[in-house]
């Protein structure tokens, strides 16, 4: 009986290993609608273009890319009533991306758009890892025009799919309704998504599998100083260093010292939810 399940297991693993090591696919789901496509389907596509990106946020330099437009594969149809694209990638990383700054691509906003790699020309790998940013990335061009932050340009991209806003999906990410409509908890509630959820859940919410839960079982603010989580959010490793240190900081243009209190005040408020 045991050895069966071996041998059945076994047959699983490698009847899907092939797949997986030589298909490259991103899945997009938006409403009932499924599509799969393959890193040759994208590359044939006539709206294929060659992308300069001068200042690329996972590279940390000017990179070039065969892409295509996002909004043109999603669809203007099927975007419409999407609230917030979830884009998924394949080593736990999850980015809550407003469908707003996808649309504004058509009106002078940033434009994103699928970089996919090429298996005859492979990009180089990413700083201090052994792999590139492949098979497929979401890059923006003209990223300041919407204030596109670094954590909006997911790499190992599998999938996009339209969801509804983080807040409706996890209730316990919502702040006290009696807050004032200026209140920093409510700034701090935004900049959490879009700038820490795609790693880090909280009590539960998020789909991010890269950093602890910030929520439980104990809150951050619980263990670790406002002054502590500043210096962490500025530069992880000037306050802990070791091997698989997955956390980069955030220099105070990409998230100004106001805001990073906001942030620490939505933390310490949902400390007491
Ligand atoms: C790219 C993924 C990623 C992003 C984005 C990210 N973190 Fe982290 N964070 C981690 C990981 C992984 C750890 C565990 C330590 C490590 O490997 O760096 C961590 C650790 C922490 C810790 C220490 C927790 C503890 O218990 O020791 C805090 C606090 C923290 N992050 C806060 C934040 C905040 C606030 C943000 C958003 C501004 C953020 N992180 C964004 C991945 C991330």
């Amino acid at each position: 009986m045991l050895i069966g399940r071996i041998v059945l297991l076994a047959a699983v693993i490698l009847g899907a290993a092939p797949a997986s090591a030589t298909e490259r696919i991103l899945t997009l789901k938006f409403g009932d609608d499924s599509r799969r496509f393959t890193a040759a389907e994208l590359l044939a596509r006539p709206d294929a273009a060659t992308l300069a990106i001068p200042n690329d946020v996972s590279y940390k330099r000017a990179m070039t890319y065969r892409a295509v437009p996002m909004l043109a594969v999603i669809g203007a149809a099927a975007l419409k009533d999407a609230d917030t694209i979830e884009a998924r990638a394949s080593d736990g990383f999850v980015s809550q991306i407003p469908a707003e700054l996808v649309k504004k691509a058509a009106e002078g906003g940033s434009v994103p758009w699928i970089a996919i790699e090429d298996p005859d020309a492979p990009w180089p790998n990413l700083d201090g890892q052994q792999h590139s940013g492949g098979p497929f990335y979401l890059v923006w061009e003209n990223p300041e025009r919407s204030g596109i932050g670094s954590e909006q340009w997911p790499f190992a991209l599998v999938g996009l799919t339209a969801v509804e806003h983080p807040v409706h999906r996890w209730p316990q990410l919502a702040v006290d309704a009696a807050l004032p409509e200026t209140a920093p908890e409510r700034r701090g509630q935004a900049s959490f998504i879009t700038n820490c959820m795609p790693c880090h859940r909280l009590k539960g919410a998020g789909q991010g599998e890269i950093g602890p839960d910030l929520g439980q079982p104990m809150n951050v603010t619980a263990y670790v100083t406002p002054a502590g989580i500043r210096a962490i959010v500025r530069d992880p490793k000037a306050v802990r260093t070791w091997p698989k240190q997955q956390m980069t900081g955030f220099t105070a243009e990409q998230i100004p010292d106001a805001e990073l209190d906001a942030l620490i005040a939505f933390l310490a408020h949902m400390a007491k939810r």
